[in-house]
């Protein structure tokens, strides 16, 4: 059952390209429009709140920046545990969407229960259909991954990446923020996204070699920027779950505003950015990390390693991708390393101790 693969987490990592496909056939015509179901209609929509926790509450994370910058949708995130209790005030105009795999964790089925009510739609994206978080939505969205049985959640994470980005171009087109040509190049550079994951995936002897070193590390720093930074945080939290190595994710931004005390030779930064609008910001912090001997492991494209010059400790190239979906190709990377890292340490891979794959109890 896991198909000529050790573990379940490799092979649901390697299965990503065929998912992703799914899901973007499952939503778009062949003609390459959008089809997502009738209820996703976001004109009179004020605002989204979206709610979940651990890996999925980093998909919203990543997903503001898409509701905001694709469709100029205000949007806020919450993780499921907090929102519950903080019981925020709701615009009746607004959606609420909570993302889960198992569509079965307590948090945010009572974030669900509360927001019941107060907003003018309940969406949930789940990956289990007959799920509670299902079932209790005015309308849930699949996200096709099929079986995830590995407790680091890898395919789930970047199909809730793939339905979230194909609602915002939705909202885009909604709000009048996107003409049709530029809602079509986006749904272009999604459809691109299986085969770029696959040249990713093809990096995975590389990465092995590199987290044999990173098995010796006892902090690890993840840093990325804009859409980048929810992925950081992403990174941060495959690792420990998996190697129990620390490991933390920040904006790149913050660096100089504390973590930056933390590092010295032995603290490896895995620097996630490809060359966007921004990455002259991220050369320079990277210069600050290398300037206190700071192992930079740099994950970015063919432009972005050559700009950002030498110095690094460790690079890894992934192909060109649409500046605003490359949270979705870095996945895979960031997944691998966590993977092969947890390898080289001899740990448990796809049943980490103290975790349960589905978290239904507070
Ligand atoms: O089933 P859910 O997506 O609601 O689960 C949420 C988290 O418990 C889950 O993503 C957890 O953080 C994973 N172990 C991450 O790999």
């Amino acid at each position: 059952e896991k198909g000529g693969y050790k573990h379940f987490m490799a092979k649901e990592i390697a299965e990503q390209p065929v998912v992703i496909a799914d899901a973007l056939k499952h939503y778009t015509t062949p003609e390459g429009g959008l089809r997502l179901p009738e209820g996703v209609d976001f004109k009179g929509v004020d605002r989204i709140t979206m709610v979940a926790c651990g890996t999925a509450s980093y998909a919203c994370h990543v997903a503001k920046y898409w509701f905001e910058q694709i469709a100029g949708l205000p949007a806020e995130i919450d993780i499921a545990s907090e929102f519950r209790y903080r019981e925020p005030p709701l615009s009746g105009q607004s959606w609420a969407v909570f993302v889960s795999q198992s569509g079965e964790t307590a948090d945010t089925l009572a974030a669900l229960r509360y927001a019941r009510d107060k907003v003018a739609r309940i969406v949930s994206v789940v990956n289990v259909p007959t799920s509670s978080i299902a079932r209790e939505s005015d309308l849930s969205l699949p996200i096709l991954a099929g079986v995830e049985v590995g407790v680091a959640s890898t395919k789930a994470f970047t199909c809730q990446l793939t339905v979230l980005a194909l609602m915002a171009v939705k909202a885009g087109l909604d709000r009048g923020r996107l003409t049709a040509e530029q809602a079509a190049a986006h749904l272009g550079s999604l459809r691109n996204l299986p085969g770029l994951m696959n040249h990713a995936l093809g990096l995975s002897g590389v990465i092995a070699e590199v987290a044999e070193e990173l098995a010796e590390a006892q902090d690890v720093l993840f840093l990325g920027r804009g859409a980048m930074y929810p992925l950081a945080l992403e990174g941060a939290l495959k690792l420990k779950e998996i190697s129990y190595i620390h490991a933390e994710g920040y904006a790149s931004g913050e660096l100089k505003h504390g973590p930056i005390a933390l590092i010295d030779a032995r603290v490896p930064v895995i620097v996630l950015a490809p060359r966007d609008g921004l990455f002259d910001k991220t050369v320079s912090n990277m210069q600050e990390v290398m300037a206190r001997h700071g192992k930079v492991l740099l994950i970015s494209d063919a432009a972005g390693v050559e700009e950002a010059g030498a110095g690094v400790w460790k690079t890894l190239v992934l192909p060109e991708v649409e500046a605003a979906f490359a949270p979705i190709l870095y996945a895979v990377p960031a997944q691998l390393l966590a993977y092969h890292t947890a390898i080289a340490k001899g740990t448990d891979v796809d049943q980490p101790r103290n975790l349960a794959k589905s978290v239904t109890v507070e």
